[in-house]
């Protein structure tokens, strides 16, 4: 459907499971993430039996000028690769000098948080609460429970994404599962 950008425009996203049921979600399955988990057997393994859905998003392709914001709702799906809980893929700003929110609506879980110098912070998911994820952060959100988690998030309309610097480097730190709780790790595999 097309929405009136200039006019203004009503969206509706279900409150709990951030499902719309006008716009249509982007699906990212496992064999879409190659190579982000740590565990490349059990990622393979789980590829060759279903690829699971990790996650999904409603982006709704507003018009890409400073002014305007980009909103919409991520799903991401409970469930793990070897140790390491279902994520999104990540990404810096392209104009990394821009910031995002991400208030939760449903689930729980973690936003992995990583600026280029180093510094990194892992802040809770948890409903009714909002992560403010600074200008600089590339920012990903992990599934640490057994529901989905749903997060509602808006940023600067131009703010563009580089998944590519995720996908090449990887992330610092993980965050696995060690004696049934969620711990952040150093990532073996980060260059
Ligand atoms: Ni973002």
């Amino acid at each position: 459907m097309a929405y009136e950008w200039e006019k203004g425009f009503t969206i509706d996203f279900d409150k709990n499971t951030g499902m719309s049921k006008t716009a249509k979600s982007t699906k990212r399955l496992l064999s879409q993430m190659k190579n982000m988990y740590a565990d490349a057997a059990a990622e393979a393994e789980l590829i060759k039996n279903g690829d699971p859905l990790v996650y999904e998003f409603y982006e709704l392709g507003a018009p890409e000028y400073a002014g305007d914001l980009a909103a919409g709702t991520s799903i991401v799906y409970p469930g793990k690769v070897g140790d390491e809980y279902f994520m999104t893929k990540g990404h810096f700003h392209t104009i990394l000098e821009t910031a995002e929110t991400y208030y939760t609506l449903s689930g729980e879980g973690y936003m992995l948080m990583e600026n280029p110098e180093g510094d990194w912070q892992a802040a809770k998911l948890e409903p009714g609460k909002m992560v403010y994820v600074p200008k600089r952060y590339a920012h990903r959100s992990i599934n640490t429970g057994t529901t989905p988690l749903v997060t509602f998030f808006t940023f600067r309309g131009d703010a563009g994404h580089d998944y590519g610097t995720i996908e090449e480097k990887g992330y610092r730190k993980l965050i696995v599962e060690k004696d049934g709780k969620p711990e952040v790790i150093d990532n073996p595999k980060w260059k």
